[in-house]
């Protein structure tokens, strides 16, 4: 961590190349992953314009696999989300994501499983559910292929990035809120010691260790649309911030301004610095 910098928001353009094959797996060919199917070993999903992948995937020289979403058109896509990141699995050929018994499931080569979205299911549970990868690279788990009532979604369980349009906050009825939490290192996705959530004064913190608080954007401006400690989010041309606080829900979100169509996301890095990453239209 750079103690020199008491703002640990920092904003980096790294230079997105655009991959010529954008498909270098198997593909399933599909966005979406329905009761009947399975996904394993080198298949996986594509969201329905292209942007967004969704299958097993080694970070470095790791000899362990994990299930992920990335960004599909870039060279060395960064990985925007994990699913079994505190479980990870040895073979990927005989590892499968599924949907069973009302819940989207990882089990290894011995039925075992390993990851589940754990959502208390009724025994009337819909038969037509199916997991559906967007474009906005959200992976949301649905009770029908046209549903407008999503179950489960990654958007709700984030691992270490916030994509533009996800809600990073509190949902106050059933008292949940969502967390931004660091890789250990580069090499491993497990649940790292830094996170960034809201807090109920409607402040964000960064914690350590899910306990010392060790930095504060301070409290929310209405007037100037941004934070007292991060000035930075007034200044910049990309996004445009929203911040809703009612009966129901706080939460902070962002979207690109029109016409910026790049890949854009929030990290929280492994030395517990928050990066804004986007890649300027060329
Ligand atoms: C799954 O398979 C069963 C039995 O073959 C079939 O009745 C059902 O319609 C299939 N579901 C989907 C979503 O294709
Ligand atoms: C899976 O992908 C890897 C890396 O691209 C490749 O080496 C391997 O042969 C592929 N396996 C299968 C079964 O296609
Ligand atoms: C699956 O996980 C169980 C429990 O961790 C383990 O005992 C078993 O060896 C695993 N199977 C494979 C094929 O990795
Ligand atoms: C879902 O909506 C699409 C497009 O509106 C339609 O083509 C399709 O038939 C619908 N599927 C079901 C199961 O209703
Ligand atoms: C909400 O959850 C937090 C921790 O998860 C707990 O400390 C707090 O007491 C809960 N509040 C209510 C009203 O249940
Ligand atoms: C994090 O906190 C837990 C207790 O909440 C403690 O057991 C663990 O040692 C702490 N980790 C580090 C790296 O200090
Ligand atoms: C809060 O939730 C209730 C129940 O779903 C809804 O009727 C109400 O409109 C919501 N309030 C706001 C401000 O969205
Ligand atoms: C995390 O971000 C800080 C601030 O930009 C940077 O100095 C540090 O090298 C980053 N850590 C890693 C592992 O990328």
């Amino acid at each position: 961590m750079d103690s020199n910098n008491s703002s640990p928001w920092s904003f980096t353009l790294p230079s997105f190349l655009l991959c010529l094959s954008l498909c270098t797996h198997l593909c399933l060919g599909t966005n979406k992953l329905d009761e009947n199917q399975s996904l394993s070993g080198n298949q996986t999903l594509t969201s329905s314009g292209g942007d967004f992948a969704l299958g097993f995937f080694t970070p470095g020289k790791s000899s362990y696999s994990y299930i992920g979403i990335w960004y599909n058109k870039v060279r060395e896509p960064p990985i925007v989300w994990v699913a079994n990141r505190d479980n990870p699995v040895t073979d990927r050929y005989s590892t499968e994501l599924k949907i069973s018994d009302g819940n989207l499931i990882i089990v290894n080569g011995s039925q075992v499983p390993v990851w589940s979205t754990n959502l208390r299911t009724s025994s009337s549970g819909s038969s037509s559910m199916v997991a559906v990868l967007g474009d906005d690279g959200n992976f949301a788990l649905k009770d029908g292929p046209n549903s407008s009532m999503t179950l489960w979604q990654i958007f709700d369980h984030m691992t270490d990035t916030w994509l533009p349009g996800a809600k990073l906050g509190i949902d106050k009825r059933k008292n949940t809120s969502q967390v931004l939490t660091s890789w250990k290192n580069t090499e491993d996705p497990s649940t790292g010691l830094f996170s960034l959530q809201l807090h109920p004064s409607n402040e964000y913190f960064i914690r350590w260790n899910m306990s010392f608080r060790y930095y504060t954007t301070g409290k929310w401006d209405i007037k100037n649309k941004v934070y007292d400690n991060v000035p930075e989010l007034r200044a910049n041309t990309i996004f445009d911030f929203i911040f809703v606080d009612n009966e129901n829900e706080s939460y902070f979100t962002y979207i690109r301004k029109k016409g910026i169509t790049t890949p854009s996301r929030f990290v929280m890095n492994i030395s517990g610095q928050v990066h804004m990453l986007f890649r300027f239209p060329s």
